[in-house]
């Protein structure tokens, strides 16, 4: 504790905006940070267990009755009219004793919602939310629009093929919360505990959806949740007599799953994409040892903080995408992403009108939540394991990688896919879309690798439609 506290205040000098992209503002690294310097100090705990336990707690089920009425969004402030789906918003406790509930936002299908499946989407971090990023930036109904007041349609919206419900996960991030402070001291297992929790009891306040065709889906530190919550379903489903979730599919997009390729995977990045010199790529081939107990020397530190430098006057997430502090802002792009998004809609989820109409407790609503990723508790340094285990289990496993981010590039989803071994069943292959290549497609035995051509990290925001082509193929169960 003495340790995150420390670097904590290191941090909070550097770090005074909290949102993707800003001023070369990285939550993952941050929360990375923290975890390296546990492991390298003696008397650290010792290595978490990458698998979920296996014994079974008892669930905490609260009253759902009258709540699913009670949730129902009217009208979210400034919306486009002719909005011809249902949305929901509210708070599932997942624990009463401490008074920590998780808020939730469900945007059905216009068309089909009784049949078509449902799908959670969680964002990553750790700390950042996944209502305001995941849907209202990435792969939602709406985008708010440059006045910070009103909301357009997004055309290839996720909830054109799916039931999508956007959880924010952990307490302490976005709208979710807790009575007990010391809760925002959490890690990667109660967060996997809490989501679990919470879907068992979202499923009582809406029953329709207890026997529908699940899949969960998210993209960056998600790449640890998602997995992890699988898994935990999973062993679940088996020993309880309650609820059993009908798991069919998972998919990870530009998915932090194993420390070493997420090193490894971006120095070649930076490399290969022009962004660092030959001598700070060799510099870190000679000098950083990435693997679990590889030691971080020094002359390493050195070669990272150099790429650091580098890489810090690009959007990184985006590595040809335009700033938001650029003064014009029709620089040409490779896509027409406003890369000012995250204002519009931190302001807009600000306004006291706008959370009343979500059933939200007023709050300063955040992107990213710092203190929850400075004093994240647990993360293993791999889940590769826990994804074997998901490839063994019947059901689909999807990795998806958007080919022009820098923060978890697809060198790193190869280099984790090869850590797989797994082989392949059908050889790499351009997909098309509306005659393009929308990206490239291997499938392997129990997986399914698809790159989205021209997308950063958040790839529905860049490439919408070729984002939904591929969503789309996910949920049929066929390479696109
Ligand atoms: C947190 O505390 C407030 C104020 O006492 C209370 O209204 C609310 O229900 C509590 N939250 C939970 C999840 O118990
Ligand atoms: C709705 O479902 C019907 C029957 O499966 C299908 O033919 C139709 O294409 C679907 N429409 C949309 C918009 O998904
Ligand atoms: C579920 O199992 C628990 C423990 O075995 C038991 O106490 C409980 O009554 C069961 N519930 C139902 C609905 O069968
Ligand atoms: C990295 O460190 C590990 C653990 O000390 C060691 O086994 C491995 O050989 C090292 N790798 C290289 C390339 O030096
Ligand atoms: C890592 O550092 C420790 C302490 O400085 C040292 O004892 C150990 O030999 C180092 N391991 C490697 C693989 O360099
Ligand atoms: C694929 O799944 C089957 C069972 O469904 C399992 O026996 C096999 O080991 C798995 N292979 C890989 C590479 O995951």
């Amino acid at each position: 504790m003495k340790i995150a506290f420390h670097v904590f205040l290191h941090f909070s000098l550097l770090v005074f905006v909290s949102c993707y992209g800003s001023n070369g503002y990285d939550p993952l690294e941050n929360a990375l940070k923290i975890q390296r310097l546990k492991r390298t100090t003696p008397n650290h705990e010792s290595k978490e267990d990458v698998t979920a336990e296996n014994s079974y707690s008892p669930v905490y089920m609260g009253p759902q009755d009258g709540l699913k009425d009670a949730d129902k969004i009217s009208e979210l402030p400034g919306q486009p009219t002719g909005t011809d789906f249902d949305q929901y918003s509210g708070y599932v406790t997942v624990d009463p004793n401490h008074g920590r509930a998780l808020f939730y936002y469900l945007a059905e299908s216009p068309v089909n919602s009784s049949t078509n499946p449902l799908v959670l989407w969680l964002n990553g971090g750790p700390g950042c939310s996944s209502f305001g990023n995941g849907a209202m930036m990435e792969l939602g109904p709406f985008r708010v629009s440059a006045d910070y007041k009103t909301l357009s349609r997004n055309k290839y919206a996720w909830n054109n093929v799916a039931n999508v419900l956007f959880l924010e996960s952990p307490a302490g991030v976005g709208f979710s919360y807790s009575n007990t402070s010391s809760d925002y001291q959490t890690g990667d297992k109660q967060t996997a505990k809490d989501s679990y929790t919470f879907l068992v009891n979202w499923l009582e306040r809406f029953p329709e959806y207890k026997t529908r065709d699940f899949y969960i889906t998210g993209e960056s530190y998600a790449g640890h949740y998602v997995p992890q919550l699988s898994q935990l379903i999973l062993q679940n489903n088996k020993i309880t007599n309650q609820t059993v979730i009908n798991l069919k599919g998972i998919a990870i997009g530009n998915a932090y799953v194993d420390d070493e390729t997420a090193n490894t995977g971006m120095y070649d990045y930076f490399w290969s994409h022009a962004i660092i010199s030959d001598e700070i790529h060799e510099g870190i081939i000679s000098n950083c040892n990435f693997t679990e107990a590889g030691n971080i020397t020094t002359a390493c530190d050195d070669y990272q903080g150099q790429a650091r430098a580098a890489r810090s006057n690009i959007y990184f997430y985006d590595i040809y995408a335009p700033l938001c502090s650029s003064s014009s802002n029709s620089t040409p792009s490779i896509s027409d992403f406003d890369p000012c998004t995250e204002n519009y809609i931190s302001t807009y989820l600000n306004t006291p009108a706008v959370q009343q109409s979500l059933h939200a407790k007023p709050v300063q609503w955040e992107s990213c939540s710092q203190q929850i990723g400075l004093f994240w508790t647990d993360m293993p340094f791999t889940v590769l394991p826990v994804i074997q285990d998901l490839m063994a289990s019947g059901i689909s496993v999807w990795i998806y990688s958007g080919d022009t981010d820098g923060r978890v590039p697809v060198t790193s989803s190869r280099y984790s896919i090869d850590k797989l071994q797994t082989s392949v069943k059908t050889s790499w292959y351009p997909w098309m879309y509306e005659g393009e290549v929308g990206g490239y497609v291997v499938g392997y035995q129990n997986l399914t690798f698809v790159t989205i051509r021209g997308a950063g990290h958040f790839v529905p925001s860049y490439q919408p439609a070729r984002g939904l082509a591929f969503f789309s193929s996910f949920l049929e169960g066929k390479l696109p």
